[in-house]
């Protein structure tokens, strides 16, 4: 069967469910999304600063974008938060095990034990928790995202984790003519993570690269890559900038954090705020 039969199959399916009452219709009372926005779950970053930015972490049922240049720890807070979501929920965690989808090779175990081992946690059971899935190029990344589900349920995971969301598309649609579809392709890319965080409670973290745009007169001239279509979809975006040893974290984009930064390191412990440091959400 083809996708569009498949589809009307479905909706037509859908509408006689809802007018015979077996299934609830479209429209829920704003209650009824509260009662789902309270199983909303955050986990800790490590950083208590940046948790105070992001009113306590990390959150489940939303898509946060992490975006910078090479080396300003997009991939470090990814390693960071697969051993944090693991904590139990009363201890910042989410209880779960993370799935990692790594586009640019660089998800390191030894890394996820070093920090496990830091923390205290048993790091055996830690690696063991995370599911780490290697995709090539683009059509293996959208093929892997579409059966994601299974895997959710199947290593009942907390944290979905794509490092990074644009490059393999980035890299192979090259040139203007080729822009329409590599959009496209990436937007049901994103939208099928967006349902996944909120039909499992998950939390989902991508990681983008950054352009510079040389037009810009004023201000900071790095971009994150992807353009509306991920700008669109993702809760929060949040930028990373390198300020020395330390990082400094900004919520460029959110439906209700005031706008604000926080400072962190990256050690031993995976993320950490600054040496000294009683500065949280300044
Ligand atoms: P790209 O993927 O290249 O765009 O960069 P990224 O933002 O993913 O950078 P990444 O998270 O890989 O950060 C690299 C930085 O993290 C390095 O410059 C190091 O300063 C730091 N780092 C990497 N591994 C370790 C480690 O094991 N311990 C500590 N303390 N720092 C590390
Ligand atoms: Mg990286």
């Amino acid at each position: 069967m083809k996708e569009v039969d498949a589809a009307s199959l479905v909706l037509s399916a859908r509408k006689l469910l809802e007018e015979s009452g077996l299934l609830e219709g479209s429209f829920v009372t704003a209650a009824e999304v509260l009662g789902r926005r309270k199983e909303m779950m955050r986990c800790t970053t490590g950083s208590k600063s940046l948790d105070d930015l992001l009113e306590g972490g990390i959150e489940t049922q939303a898509i946060t974008e992490v975006y910078g240049d090479f080396g300003s720890g997009k991939t470090q807070l990814c390693h960071a938060l697969c051993c944090t979501c693991q904590l139990p929920p009363g201890k910042g965690g989410l209880g779960g095990g993370a799935l990692y989808i790594d586009t640019e090779n660089t998800f390191r175990p030894e890394r996820i034990k070093q920090i496990a081992e830091s923390r205290g946690m048993d790091a055996g059971e830690v690696l063991q928790n995370i599911v780490v899935c290697k995709v090539y190029n683009s059509s293996h990344l959208e093929l892997v995202v579409k059966s994601l589900g299974k895997y959710i349920e199947k290593f009942k995971a907390k944290l979905l984790i794509v490092d990074s969301i644009i490059s393999l598309h980035r890299a192979e649609f090259i040139g203007r003519g080729t822009l329409a579809e590599r959009q496209q392709r990436l937007n049901a890319l994103i939208h099928r993570l967006m349902r996944q965080a909120e039909v499992y409670n998950v939390a989902v973290v991508v990681s983008n690269q950054v352009q510079t745009q040389p037009d810009a007169f004023f201000g900071d001239p790095t971009r994150p890559t992807g353009g509306n279509v991920i700008a669109h979809a993702s809760t929060y975006r949040i930028y990373l900038k390198k300020a020395g040893q330390e990082r400094i974290a900004t919520i460029v984009d959110s439906p209700y954090h005031p706008y604000g930064e926080a400072r962190f390191r990256i050690t031993g412990k995976g993320i950490e705020d600054p040496e000294g440091s009683k500065r949280g959400g300044e």
